[in-house]
């Protein structure tokens, strides 16, 4: 096969619904491209990357991505995480993180509403949580409150990111029963294994919608959960459909065909 071949780099990869999305758009408009899942080691994420025309980083190399590039676009730099890369002839390799888009374009559908002014409890503090964190900022959310298994991490979130006063790391529990939020977003990747336990105990948590960043071929764990508590839940394939269109575009300046997408991650059925 000689046709140029994108990838999506990660580990793992096998869940995901990325190459049925891009080779579905890829073939729509008849590209001369394919896109591949590559399950891949840390060392081999640079390289890989500077010999590809272009792809897609996940979990958990987004910032080993980061630091591989020559031309960091100004979310990364602010996230310290790389999720789309390209080959540039002047500029070498680019890369930029749509996660913070495309978390936003994700939240406020199933809000119904901005984020602006919002309480956001946010579990998790890999590289989509960066992305979450930093969308809030911009968006001038009320306040993001962080819990992650690994509290350290999560301080350097907030160190990294430079966030205001507005963004603070939670004590471990389960979430504070106590406080009422907007939105509950799971960006740890408790969910990808349909035996993994909950990031969180939906009961203990007072809020009008979560967001659940993890997708699968069913409804997750997490959103079942939530929903059976009375809340407004959503998985992450909204937020997938919508970094996959900033994607291809990057790579083919082009817009693909959202129709054909839609279909794929079978939203709006
Ligand atoms: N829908 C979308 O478009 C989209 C976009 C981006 C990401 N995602 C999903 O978001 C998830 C996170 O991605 P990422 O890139 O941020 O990954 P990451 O950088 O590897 O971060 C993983 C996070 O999960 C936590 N975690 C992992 N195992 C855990 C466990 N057993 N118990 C408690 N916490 C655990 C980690 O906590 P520690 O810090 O303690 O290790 C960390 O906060 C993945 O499922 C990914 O597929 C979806």
């Amino acid at each position: 096969m000689d046709r140029p071949l994108y990838a999506l780099l990660g580990a793992p990869v096998h869940h995901s619904l990325s190459p049925a999305l891009q080779n579905a758009a890829i073939d729509a408009l008849e590209i001369d491209a394919v896109y591949v899942a590559l399950w891949t080691w840390e060392d081999l994420v640079g390289p890989l990357m500077r010999s590809l025309p272009g792809g897609n980083v996940t979990v958990p190399h987004k910032r080993a991505a980061a630091a591989a590039l020559d031309h960091p676009s100004e979310d990364v730099r602010a996230t310290g995480a790389c999720n789309v890369f390209w080959w540039d002839e002047s500029r070498g390799l680019c890369g930029d993180n749509t996660d913070a888009g495309a978390f936003r374009t994700a939240a406020e559908a199933l809000l119904k509403a901005e984020l602006t002014g919002c309480r956001v409890l946010l579990l998790g503090a890999g590289g989509a949580a960066r992305a979450v964190v930093h969308a809030c900022c911009r968006a001038g959310v009320d306040r993001v409150e962080i819990l992650n298994r690994t509290r350290a991490r999560a301080e350097e979130l907030v160190a990294d990111v430079g966030a205001p006063g507005a963004v603070r790391v939670l004590e471990g529990g389960e979430g504070r029963s106590e406080e009422a939020y907007d939105l509950v977003v799971n960006a740890t990747s408790l969910g990808l294994d349909p035996s993994d336990p909950l990031p969180v105990k939906s009961e203990a948590v007072q809020a009008r919608a979560l967001l659940d960043l993890v997708y699968g071929r069913d409804e997750t764990p997490l959103v079942r959960a939530a929903r059976a508590a009375g809340i407004e839940a959503a998985d992450g394939r909204l937020m997938l459909l919508e970094q996959a269109i900033l994607s291809f575009r990057r790579w083919f300046d082009r817009d693909p065909p959202r129709e054909v997408m839609l279909r794929v991650v079978r939203l709006g059925e």
